[in-house]
């Protein structure tokens, strides 16, 4: 019998939903339909983020899902993130209030800081000379006076590599629960998963699919997924996902499908057996994500894709 593994417990002692609904290239006119059909099929966790540009859609969607009954606000985990033009400290508390507004709720599960760049203040669209100098600890600060207002009930970073998690965990009063980074059989990122794992750190994983649609990644067709995924009668895409909850990640699989957004649920009630699991280790490693759009020789903190990720490309 499998162990479903429903959820992974945070270092706040609360519990995550395993695999969450991924939002990102979710258009704003299919999103609402995306989110209900997921709440319906059994979905828990809904992953957001201000630059989604589509928080307003999901909103309108958990607001009539509330009233419905369908489902109850403190049943849903729900997680935003912070904008690189919102790090100012006084800017982060609006950033925040306006996702709230948007999502129409008044707390958020987890917030994020949404990559380790900033960009200056007021600008939202993205330009290379408007990237900054991003000061961390000051951004964080403001993140925890969020966390101690109650408004987001963990706190988090996305795109940290393992040295900039120990430079936030040096100065932090409230440590990170969570780093959402890219995540799949394709980038199994060892270093930053034993890393993470030594320090309590719970490890999230987007593009978990690989993004087959926008980043055109192979990983659904790779010749070790698709054996392993036939000897056990299910798709790659599960058994990608399954692998990244048995690695003890939660996932967030983007779909605006009915089907895939079912078949991506469909990952608790079997498992890839132990001896499959090193076949894994023989998957070629690449990062599909590398961020360069926030490296740059003159603007902003990072001159090369190295410096972004300390190594860890
Ligand atoms: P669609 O929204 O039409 O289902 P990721 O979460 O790794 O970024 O991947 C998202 C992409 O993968 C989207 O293009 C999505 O398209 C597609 N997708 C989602 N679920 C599956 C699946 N089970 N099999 C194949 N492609 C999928």
């Amino acid at each position: 019998m499998a162990t479903a593994i429903k959820y992974f417990q945070l270092n706040t002692g609360a519990k995550i939903p395993s695999v969450g609904l991924g939002t990102w290239q979710a258009e704003p006119g299919v999103v609402a339909t995306a989110i209900t059909t997921a709440i319906q099929v059994g979905y828990r966790h809904i992953d957001c983020a201000e630059a989604y540009k589509n928080q307003a859609e999901i909103g309108s969607a958990l607001k009539k899902l509330f009233e419905d009954g369908v489902v109850k606000r403190e049943e849903l985990w729900i997680t935003s993130k912070l904008w690189c033009s919102d790090h100012h400290p006084e800017d982060v508390p609006k950033a925040l209030d306006k996702t709230l507004r948007d999502l129409q709720l008044d707390y958020i599960d987890l917030y994020l800081i949404h990559w380790p760049v900033s960009m200056k203040r007021g600008t939202g669209e993205f330009k290379a000379e408007n990237l900054d100098h991003p000061n961390i600890p000051n951004t964080w600060k403001a993140l925890e006076a969020l966390y101690d207002s109650g408004k987001a009930k963990a706190i988090g970073v996305s795109n940290f590599s393992s040295k900039k998690l120990q430079d936030l965990l040096d100065i932090a009063r409230v440590p990170p629960a969570v780093n959402q980074v890219e995540l799949h059989p394709g980038w199994q990122q060892a270093k930053l998963h034993a890393f993470c794992a030594s320090k309590g750190i719970h490890l999230s994983g987007y593009s978990p699919l690989g993004s087959p649609g926008v980043l055109k990644s192979d990983i659904l067709k790779n010749p070790i997924v698709k054996e392993i995924a036939e000897k056990l009668g299910k798709t790659t895409g599960q058994v990608a996902l399954r692998w990244g909850i048995q690695a003890g990640h939660s996932v967030l699989p983007k779909s605006t499908n009915d089907a895939r957004i079912k078949e991506n649920f469909d990952v608790f009630d079997w498992s890839i057996p132990e001896d499959l699991l090193p076949k894994f280790s023989e998957i070629k490693q690449d990062r599909l994500i590398k961020g360069t759009f926030f490296v740059n020789e003159t603007y902003g903190a990072y001159k090369t894709v190295e410096e972004l990720w300390d190594g860890e490309v």
